[in-house]
C-alpha cells in the first residue's frame, strides 16, 4: 500500500464539555475541560495512520509549549513528520471548542503557524509528495497553498482530494476543477455550488452541478444520515449507523481518514465510505477528537458488535 499525503493544519483543541453558552458579560461554570491534539489536517492524517495508512505530513508548529507535542503526537502514530516545520516567533495553531450536553460543539480556531505553509513547503516536498498515491487537503491553511498543491497533484498526476472545512465562499472554480475528490458537508457543499441544500434532492443537485464543474467524485457527509455520492461511478447513498452520541467534534475528519485509508487499498469508493460512515459514528461515541478514533483492532470489534 503506498503513502498518502495530507497537506495541512494542526492544532491544539482546548475542548470545554457545556451545560450552555454563557451570555455576553455572563461568567458561567462549565463541568468539563480536556486538551488535545486536533486540526483537520492532523487529525484526517492520525485517522488514516491509526487504521494502518502510511502518511506524509505537510505541515507548521509554532514556537511555543504546544509544538514538540504536536509533533511527537504525528510520530506516536508512525506518520512521516519530516515537513512538519517550526515557524519561530508564532504561535501554534488552536481550537477553542466548545460541546453542548446533546453532543454538538462550536468551534473556534487560530490558524497561528498553520497560516505559514506556503507554495515554497509544497515545492520542498515535491519528491515525497510525487511517491504518495493520494494529495488530503481542508481549508485551514491558506487558500494559496491550497490553490497551489491542487495544481502540483494535477500536473503530476496525483489524485487530489479536498475537504472544504471550515466552510468558505468564493473558492475558484477553475482549481476545483481539477479535483478528483470533493468531500463537503452539507452546509460546506451549499456555500461551494451557491444553492440552497435543505434536502437530499437539493444535496444531489448541488453535487451534480460540481460534477459538471469537473470534480470527479463529489462525497456529501449527512452526519447521523450517512453520506451521498455524485460523479463518474452515478449517484448512490450510504445510510447512517445509530450510535448514541457523546461528542461529535472530529466526526467529519474521522469520516476523511478511514475514507483514505480504504480508497487507499482498492480504489473501491462505496465501499471505503461504508466504513468511513462506521468509523465517524464510532468516533463520536468517545469524547474528543483524535482520541476519540478508534485504532484498527477497536473498530473491527465496533463493526461485530453492531
Ligand atoms: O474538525 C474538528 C477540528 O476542527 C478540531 O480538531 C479543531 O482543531 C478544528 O480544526
Amino acid at each position: 500500500m503506498s503513502k498518502i499525503a495530507v497537506i495541512g493544519s494542526n492544532m491544539v483543541d482546548l475542548i470545554t464539555y457545556i451545560d450552555r453558552m454563557p451570555a455576553q458579560g455572563e461568567t458561567l461554570e462549565a463541568p468539563g475541560f480536556a486538551l488535545g491534539c486536533g486540526g483537520k489536517g492532523a487529525n484526517q492524517a492520525v485517522a488514516a495512520a491509526k487504521l494502518g495508512t502510511d502518511v506524509l505530513m505537510l505541515s507548521k508548529v509554532g514556537d511555543d509549549m504546544f509544538a514538540d507535542n504536536t509533533v511527537a503526537n504525528f510520530e506516536r502514530f508512525g506518520i512521516d513528520t519530516r515537513y512538519v516545520q517550526r515557524v519561530p516567533g508564532v504561535s501554534s495553531g488552536v481550537a477553542p471548542i466548545f460541546v453542548q450536553a446533546d453532543s454538538h460543539n462550536s468551534i473556534l480556531i487560530v490558524k497561528g503557524a498553520n497560516a505559514h505553509l506556503s507554495p515554497a513547503d509544497i515545492e520542498a516536498a515535491a519528491a515525497d509528495l510525487r511517491e504518495c498515491k493520494l494529495i488530503v487537503l481542508q481549508l485551514e491553511i491558506d487558500l494559496e497553498t491550497v490553490y497551489d498543491a491542487i495544481e502540483f497533484a494535477h500536473r503530476h498526476g496525483i489524485p487530489v482530494l479536498l475537504n472544504p472545512a471550515p466552510a468558505l465562499s468564493g473558492l475558484n472554480a477553475e482549481h476545483l476543477a481539477h479535483l478528483d475528490f470533493l468531500i463537503p458537508n452539507e452546509s460546506e457543499l451549499a456555500l461551494i455550488s451557491g444553492q440552497v441544500v435543505d434536502s437530499p434532492e437539493s444535496a444531489n443537485a448541488a453535487a451534480r452541478s460540481l460534477v459538471a464543474g469537473g470534480i470527479r467524485h463529489v462525497i456529501v457527509t449527512l452526519g447521523e444520515q450517512g453520506a451521498l455520492y455524485v460523479g463518474e461511478e452515478g449517484e448512490f447513498r450510504v445510510p447512517g449507523v445509530r450510535v448514541e452520541a457523546r461528542d461529535t467534534t472530529g466526526a467529519g475528519d474521522a469520516f476523511i481518514g478511514c475514507f483514505i485509508h480504504h480508497w487507499n487499498q482498492d480504489a473501491d469508493i462505496r465501499h471505503a465510505m461504508e466504513q468511513a460512515v462506521a468509523y465517524s459514528a464510532c468516533s463520536v461515541m468517545g469524547l474528543g477528537t483524535q482520541t476519540s478514533y478508534p485504532d484498527r483492532e477497536t473498530f473491527k470489534r465496533f463493526q461485530q458488535q453492531r
